[in-house]
């Protein structure tokens, strides 16, 4: 991985969700085992079926969570961004790594070593309990995603995930972040060109609006994401 490692702060570590239950002196304990890197746009951070070593938590940037076929048909599982971690499952299970992770912007990200993270679980409760919660979430997610896969159209995959996406702005809500279609239609397995052309009715039926390049999602779409 091409990168730039740095050390850490407590204040740094302080405003990580996966430390928000660690005092001080953990604090301090931790910082020590961390290393600090900032990856550039494109940098494969982790490569599936390769054997574990580490966690990462992200402190700034988005990446993607995939899987591909040896054709390169991709499907992307999630996209995480500031906040959450990631290289977790290999650690845990010592199994090799469940997918890739590609940084879809520059990344600041936060790494800590198998041996290190282990034994900061074993001294923890909170953080094994947000390591667990991030893990429930994650089911969640993919029990949503199977069940729309089976039980939703191409429509209501679209509006689904953008109702997802969204965030409230002004009361309303909005897909601010980058979604190109190319990867709409890798997350709810459908092609490029029907997303394209369901994204085309939605605007068409109003329910919803293309701001420069933000989404603005209108009540209806509700119905559609049901
Ligand atoms: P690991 O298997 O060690 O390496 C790949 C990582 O991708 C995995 O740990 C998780 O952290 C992450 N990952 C795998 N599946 C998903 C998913 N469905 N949603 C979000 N992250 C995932």
């Amino acid at each position: 991985m091409q990168s730039v490692a740095a050390t850490v702060s407590t204040m740094v570590l302080k405003a990580v969700p996966l430390f928000s239950g660690c005092q001080d002196e953990q604090l301090r304990v931790l910082a020590a085992m961390v290393t600090r890197r900032s990856v550039p746009r494109g940098t494969l951070v982790l490569n599936a079926g390769d054997q574990t070593d580490s966690l990462y938590i992200v402190l700034s940037g988005r990446l993607k969570v995939l899987m591909s076929d040896s054709d390169g048909k991709e499907v992307i599982l999630s996209i995480l961004g500031p906040g959450e971690f990631f290289g977790e499952m290999g650690l845990i299970d010592d199994s090799p790594r469940s997918a890739s992770v590609l940084a879809i912007e520059p990344c600041e990200l936060l790494s800590i070593s198998k041996r290190d993270f282990k034994s900061c679980l074993a001294q923890n409760f909170e953080m094994a309990m947000a390591v667990m919660k991030g893990l429930v979430r994650r089911l969640r997610e993919a029990d949503r995603k199977i069940g729309s896969l089976a039980l939703l159209d191409v429509y209501g995959r679209v509006a689904r995930l953008l109702l997802d996406m969204s965030e409230s702005v002004d009361g309303q809500k909005v897909v601010t972040k980058r979604l190109p279609k190319q990867d709409i239609a890798k997350m709810i397995g459908a092609s490029r060109e029907m997303v394209s052309r369901v994204m085309k009715d939605l605007q068409m039926g109003g329910y919803i609006e293309m701001r420069g390049s933000n989404i603005l999602l209108k009540d209806t779409i509700l119905l559609a994401g049901e």
